[in-house]
């Protein structure tokens, strides 16, 4: 083939091009090979995507919908191994952040709740609610509860919570065995009807509300997914039963609500700062429709989290008798008028189990209205993000061997460790309830274990619904010597 000549010029620019390319590609060789080498450097480069967990988006949805939602969602976080990944969930694509960078997350400034993951909780309730709404409507609603939660209103319900310990332990006599969270829940709706509504109910309306709750969570919170749900409650609405009681057993707890509204409205002298004096004395309600949707909530968001939290108390000190006598001995010591929070031990031993199980294991979802950089991954501007305490506060970069009891780790922990416990999640989100169930869970837990050596009889693998829960799990309690109530 006959060889052409290139214009002498063109051939000469060329040329010099391709020395000039050559040496870039060298400078940027040598330049990126010392960059990767540095992993502060890397950060300059500006931050990388998520990684995506590589399963399909079916198997994600199936894994994280069901019962084992939170410990599969733990396994995506230790295989993926970064501090942020993201989920495919199908309409949803959310980020995870894993440790200890979820403290300054939460600290941005006020995020929205998304309402798509939210939606499930306003067909339990009724209607939006405190939990799930935004904006005006959102903060009118906190603030008239708020004032129940203040230090002065504690004092007062921590009473109320004693008198019901009080009788409970005189009640189970010496030994008894029983459904370490059945029990609990009956204790905590007794105390939180009291102390928040400024009702008695009997021991047969108790047990038909907590029924109702649970017909009420199974079907809302237990389907796949939300078209499952709609299909459940259009179409097949008809030929299943069990839709049915459902439905029955959330419009039962609306009438139940308004007959409490009703007495609280014929007393003469209601008690001040109850929860339902703040609900009832809102004038932002439009109706008592809404209020109920709260009250609901409230019911729900303020027994059964309290009274899982002692369960697991009580079931980590039963199968480590160890820490249970440690603490026994410090409760026998300390100054039986002084509040058992000021017991380092009690505080040690509340911290680990809540840390292990964070009642509300998968916390709630926030939408970033920032930019914001976890480690050196970014998480847009506008994302979905779920900030789960069962994933963070079990952090193995944070957390020595973290998925095992061991309270004495909290006689001086880590800044990171302190960044990753939120069990009740920061910010303006956060739980407004949390000093309520902090009381309940100090006193209850105090009582018991001061009175009572425990022993576990049966147990089964937890499972969640709203609530990571201790399922089919025994629990013997027997006095110890010498002690009375
Ligand atoms: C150990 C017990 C409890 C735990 C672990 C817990 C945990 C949480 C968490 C993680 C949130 C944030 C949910 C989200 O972002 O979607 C939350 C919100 C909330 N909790 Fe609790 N909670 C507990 C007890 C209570 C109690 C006793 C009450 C009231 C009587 C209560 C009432 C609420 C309410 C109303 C919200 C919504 C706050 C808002 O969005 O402004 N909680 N709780």
């Amino acid at each position: 083939m006959e060889h052409v000549p290139l214009p002498k010029s063109l051939s000469r620019g060329s040329t010099i091009a391709a020395v000039g390319a050559a040496g870039a590609a060298l400078v940027w060789v040598v330049y990126s090979t010392r960059k990767a080498s540095s992993g502060k450097e890397k950060a300059k480069n500006g931050p990388r995507a998520a990684p995506d967990v590589p399963d399909s988006t079916w198997t994600q949805v199936a894994k994280l919908s069901g019962g084992q939602g939170p410990f599969n969602l733990l396994a995506y976080a230790r295989q993926m191994g970064s501090s942020v990944f993201r989920l495919n969930l199908g309409v949803v694509k959310a980020y995870v952040i894993t440790g200890a960078e979820i403290a300054d997350f939460l600290a941005l400034p006020p995020m929205d709740k998304p309402q798509i993951t939210y939606a499930k909780l306003n067909g339990f309730t009724g209607g939006p609610n405190i939990l799930t709404l935004n904006g005006h409507e959102w903060s009118h609603r906190r603030k008239g509860v708020a004032h129940a939660f203040s230090d002065k209103h504690i004092k007062r319900m921590g009473r109320i919570c004693v008198d019901h310990m009080t009788r409970w332990c005189g009640e189970v006599g010496d030994e008894a065995e029983f459904d370490i969270a059945d029990e609990m829940l009956k204790l905590t709706f007794a105390m939180i009807i009291e102390t928040s509504f400024d009702y008695e109910l009997t021991d047969k309306e108790a047990q038909e509300f907590l029924t109702n709750m649970e017909l009420g969570t199974a079907e809302y919170f237990g389907q796949t997914s939300d078209f499952a749900r709609f299909f459940r409650h259009s179409v097949a609405w008809w030929f299943l039963p069990s839709v049915r009681r459902a439905d029955r057993a959330v419009l039962d707890m609306r009438r139940s609500c308004m007959d409490m509204i009703q007495k609280w409205r014929q007393k003469t002298t209601p008690t001040e700062g109850t929860i339902l004096a703040g609900i009832l004395g809102n004038k932002s309600y439009k109706d008592d429709e809404e209020r109920i949707s709260d009250m609901i909530l409230l019911l729900l968001a303020g027994h059964d989290t309290t009274a899982y939290s002692i369960s697991w108390i009580l079931y980590f000190l039963a199968k480590h008798p160890d820490e249970l006598k440690i603490l026994q001995m410090a409760l026998d010591r300390a100054d039986p008028t002084a509040h058992p929070k000021t017991v380092p031990e009690l505080v040690r031993v509340v911290t680990e189990a809540m840390r292990l199980m964070p009642s509300a294991a998968l916390g709630g979802a926030r939408l970033t209205n920032q930019d914001f950089v976890a480690g050196d991954i970014l998480v847009p501007k506008k994302s979905l993000v779920f900030c789960c305490p069962y994933i963070f506060q079990r952090s193995a970069n944070v957390f020595e061997r973290p998925d095992d009891f061991i309270p004495s780790r909290w006689e001086s922990p880590t800044t990171d460790m302190t960044k990753c416990f939120a069990p009740f999640l920061r910010g303006s989100r956060n739980c407004v309830g949390q000093s309520l169930a902090k009381e309940e869970t100090y006193q209850c837990a105090a009582m018991i274990v001061q009175k009572f050596d425990l022993e576990i009889l049966t147990e089964s693998p937890p499972t969640y619904c709203v609530t990571i829960k201790p399922v089919d799990t025994r629990l013997r309690i027997r006095r110890r010597q010498g002690l009375s109530c």
